[in-house]
């Protein structure tokens, strides 16, 4: 298969590509500072950002399929990443395919997140952390939520809570409707197993679907 990820140099876009190299997949990545991925020996590497429609359009040239792990540097800062990417995205494999798409989101952008926690916990996260302390995080996943949704692809989103850089378990929840209960954190590591499997496997089409330890 011929995979393209954008994010590819981030926390989860990292973890990605040394999956689809070690299943033995062709990998196109969007990046900015190439000299500085380490995995740019073994990749179709296209310089640029993901906020120009030709390297956007470049790197989905001959893809099978699309990971994206891209996101903001700063939680505190507004950048708009998503807002600005997902739609270019979006209107160049309606354009010219591939149609499957998996990305990484975020629990935060749907309201029904929090519907399997205790009260105290749904309080907190909706009033304090989504509304104030990750307030533009939330706003580019609601976005890349609301730009998936309204496109024609066979996408899924994946809603995971807080990530860690800890060792995969192989072992996580998988949720359609909300985050099961004490649903807090994941590795990036089984971020990227799940959507390893749902590549091979769609289970999860046209929707988001949470995953947590
Ligand atoms: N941190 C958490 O606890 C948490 C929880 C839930 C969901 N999430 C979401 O999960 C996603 C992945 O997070 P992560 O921490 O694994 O990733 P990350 O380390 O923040 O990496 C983000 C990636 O996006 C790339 N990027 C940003 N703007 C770009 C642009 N204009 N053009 C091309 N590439 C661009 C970065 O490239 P450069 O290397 O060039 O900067 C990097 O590869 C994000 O959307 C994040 O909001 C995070």
């Amino acid at each position: 298969m011929n995979i393209a990820i954008f994010g590819a140099s981030g926390g989860s876009g990292k973890l990605l590509t040394e999956r689809c190299l070690a299943a033995g997949y062709r990998v196109s990545a969007l990046v900015r500072t190439p000299e500085k991925f380490a995995y740019a020996d073994r990749v179709r590497i296209i310089k640029g950002s993901a906020f120009d429609a030709a390297p956007v359009a470049e790197t989905l040239r001959g893809a099978d399929a699309v990971f994206s792990a891209l996101g903001a540097k700063s939680p505190f800062k507004k950048e708009d990443v998503l807002q600005r990417a997902i739609p270019l995205m979006v209107a160049a494999m309606q354009a010219h395919g591939p149609r499957r798409l998996i990305a990484v989101g975020s629990a935060g952008a749907l309201g029904s997140s929090m519907d399997r926690q205790p009260a105290i916990g749904q309080w907190l996260v909706k009033k304090i952390v989504y509304k104030h302390l990750l307030k533009y995080p939330v706003e580019e996943q609601i976005a890349q939520y609301r730009d998936l949704s309204a496109s024609d692809l066979d996408w899924t989103m994946v809603l995971p809570p807080v990530l860690v850089n800890l060792p995969g378990r192989g072992r996580y929840r998988i949720d359609g409707d909300s985050l099961p209960l004490f649903g807090a954190l994941i590795s990036r590591a089984d971020v990227v197993d799940f959507m390893m499997k749902e590549l091979v496997t769609p289970r999860w089409v046209r929707r988001g679907v949470y995953v947590t330890w």
